[in-house]
């Protein structure tokens, strides 16, 4: 079981590590799950340096495919690996919606962070036109069938619709999703539920077989709804 939270573009250094230094101190309550937390960029080094000795991982929303060179904005997974972050999340809905990413680039971004020693969250999910013209299920095949499985990647199931908007996919939905998502990869890979998650409906929505943890956005800025989401997962 996975607690990753993503903060998108909140949290500078000052407030990153106020909250790291919180979470450390809460870190005995998560035994048994993982937990990590996506800070942007510039919040990266000081949340790897407060969590230093714990459990804790610290992720990026982002990862290039190229170890360096002219990519004016992006930051190479051996960047990454030099603060010593342990993975990146890769194709989050609003990276493909707001900055055009396509499947071949989330393809590649996985592809060099895993070749990098990163571990990936590979985000995939159907906006709700989608869901509504039945084509769910085709949405999920396209998304997944670029990644390639393997140890050190984690799908997030993200509904476009569910994201930042208050409505989550009830637990029978997530589960189908999920289900499906693993039928369509030759090695075990963990599924994470994301979507409104809050710690309201975190166990109800982790309890489901197929839902490995969750991919918590909004709820995961505030460090205790986010530790009240990691204690839910402990019990599930
Ligand atoms: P949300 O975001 O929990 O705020 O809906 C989830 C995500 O975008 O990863």
């Amino acid at each position: 079981m996975l607690i990753a939270g993503n903060w998108k573009m909140y949290k500078g250094p000052a407030e990153t590590a106020e909250f790291c230094v919180e979470l450390k101190r809460r870190e005995a309550d998560f035994e048994g799950i993982e937990v990590a937390v996506c800070p942007p960029f510039t919040s990266l080094a000081v949340a790897v340096q407060v969590l230093a000795g714990t459990d804790i991982a610290v992720a990026a929303q982002n990862v290039h495919w190229e170890d360096e060179g002219a990519f004016t904005g992006e930051v190479s997974a051996p960047m990454l690996r030099e603060l010593g972050v342990y993975g990146a999340i890769v194709g989050h809905s609003e990276r493909r919606q707001l900055f055009g990413e396509t499947d071949e680039h989330v393809a590649k971004r996985a592809r060099a962070a895993l070749d990098a020693g990163l571990s990936v969250i590979a985000c995939v999910g159907e906006t709700e036109a989608e869901r509504e013209a039945g084509e769910t299920e085709d949405v999920l095949r396209r998304q997944v069938s670029v990644l390639e499985a393997e140890d050190n990647l984690v799908v997030a199931y993200e509904p476009v619709w569910a994201i930042g908007t208050g409505k989550t996919a009830t637990p029978d939905m997530a589960q189908e999703a999920h289900a499906f998502i693993k039928s369509l990869v030759d090695v075990p890979v963990p599924v994470l539920y994301g979507g409104s998650v809050k710690a309201e409906n975190a166990a109800e929505l982790l309890s489901q077989p197929d839902v490995d943890g969750a991919l918590v956005g909004g709820a995961s800025l505030d460090v205790e709804s986010f530790a009240a989401i990691c204690l839910s997962a402990t019990r599930s």
